[in-house]
């Protein structure tokens, strides 16, 4: 892996040190030349014309799907294009019929986007669940947190793949089988594992994975659906999702048309394919192996650090290069402050939209949470660790 290369197609990675990667990726050239040469060469809209421009869209635009799904190896299932995770995750919870009685269950480890559309449905006498870890609360959650709390009620299971906060891997394939097993669904939020590790829908079993492409390299605005079956009732109606109107009424049309009514961000299409593309080129085992050579470094940087706390799995668990920790005598917003104003290092800090985790961790103040991804140094990381040293000796 060439990440002097990879560094090379993406500018800004060279002007600030980005460790804000869990929040959006920074996206490279050929992402960015496959928008424009969509606005430059063949702007149409997709699946509406038969001339040229069309047709060259359309297709192209059909390819997007294709490359998508075959990189989550969804073949066998439906990825549908949206603008994010969250709007792949209120999809399915506006989509499916609830029943009063129905239990959802979630965890207090997720972000917001996997618990408001579940809590929404309380109005409709569903139960909402959220579950804590029972084993050691930095740790994510176990099969057997999901095994006690499932019951003959649980319509669906809905659970991050890898915690924005905590950098845990849940075990997903594990818990999509104790839903099934309960005849229940599961629905898994890959917003934090499909960029960074290879996540299989075939080896998990889920019956819907929500993803970001934003966070992938991809263009904002873009997300995925995907749908193992064809279970949702379409969120919009309109053109481009139908086979017949009549005065009468309509025939939906089949596939991920059927889910993304009116004219689609076509331009995002074209770069979160070329953004895929890019990942496969590299291969997401290189990926992710070098992002664990950068967290291994800058976890143990960090805990070499007294007044630094890191809030995560203990050592030596499953987990992506998410890595949360606070300083002792500094608010969250402070250290990012500095570390920004003084050294460029870009982080997020406060709660991640995971204010539930943060009440249950007794944190008020959230984290600082430095990111990873392909393109980061280990260089960078040592300004990082020697930054937060530094900020820690001057309080
Ligand atoms: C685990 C997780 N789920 C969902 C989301 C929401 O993603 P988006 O902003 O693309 O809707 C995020 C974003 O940080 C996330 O980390």
């Amino acid at each position: 892996m060439n990440v002097d290369q990879i560094r090379e197609d993406i500018p800004l990675s060279r002007e600030v040190i980005y460790l804000d990667n869990a929040s959006t990726s920074l996206s490279p050239q050929p992402v960015i030349d496959a928008m424009v040469e969509y606005e430059t060469h063949y702007r149409a809209n997709v699946g509406r014309g038969v001339h040229r421009l069309s047709q060259i869209a359309g297709q192209l635009y059909w390819d997007a799907h294709e490359t998508v799904n075959r990189f989550i190896g969804g073949e066998c299932g439906t990825p549908v294009f949206v603008r994010n995770c969250t709007e792949a995750i209120n999809m399915v919870a506006r989509g499916l019929t609830f029943r009063p009685g129905d239990e959802i269950i979630t965890t207090v480890t997720d972000h917001h986007s996997n618990l408001l559309p579940w809590y929404a449905l309380r109005e409709k006498g569903v139960t909402v669940n959220v579950i804590s870890p029972a084993r050691n609360p930095m740790a994510g959650i176990t099969a057997d947190d999901i095994s006690s709390a499932i019951t003959k009620n649980t319509r669906l299971v809905a659970i991050s793949h890898a915690s924005n906060v905590l950098g845990s891997v849940e075990p997903v394939k594990d818990i999509a089988e104790i839903a099934h097993d309960h005849d229940a669904l599961c629905l898994v939020d890959g917003a934090q594992s499909v960029p960074h590790f290879k996540t299989d829908v075939r080896d998990i079993g889920c019956d819907y994975l929500c993803f970001s492409g934003h966070k992938m390299l991809g263009p904002t605005g873009t997300g995925v659906l995907w749908m193992a079956e064809d279970s949702l009732e379409p969120l919009l109606l309109g053109g481009g999702m139908i086979d017949d109107v009549t005065t009468d009424g309509y025939l939906v049309a089949s596939g991920y048309s059927k889910y993304e009514a009116g004219t689609p961000n076509i331009a995002g299409a074209f770069g979160l394919r070329a953004a895929v593309k890019y990942l496969n080129a590299i291969g997401m085992g290189a990926i992710e192996a070098h992002e664990d050579v950068l967290t291994r470094k800058l976890l143990s940087g960090l805990s070499g650090i007294e007044g630094v706390t890191i809030i995560g799995p203990p050592e030596g668990e499953k987990r992506i290069g998410v890595v949360s920790f606070i300083v002792e005598g500094l608010h969250p917003h402070e250290v990012a402050h500095i570390l920004d104003d003084q050294y460029s290092i870009i982080v997020r800090s406060g709660h991640h939209c995971c204010m539930p985790l943060m009440q249950y961790l007794n944190l008020p103040d959230g984290t600082v949470r430095a990111s990873l991804y392909l393109y980061n140094t280990e260089e960078e990381i040592q300004t990082l660790v020697e930054g937060v040293r530094e900020i820690v000796e001057g309080v």
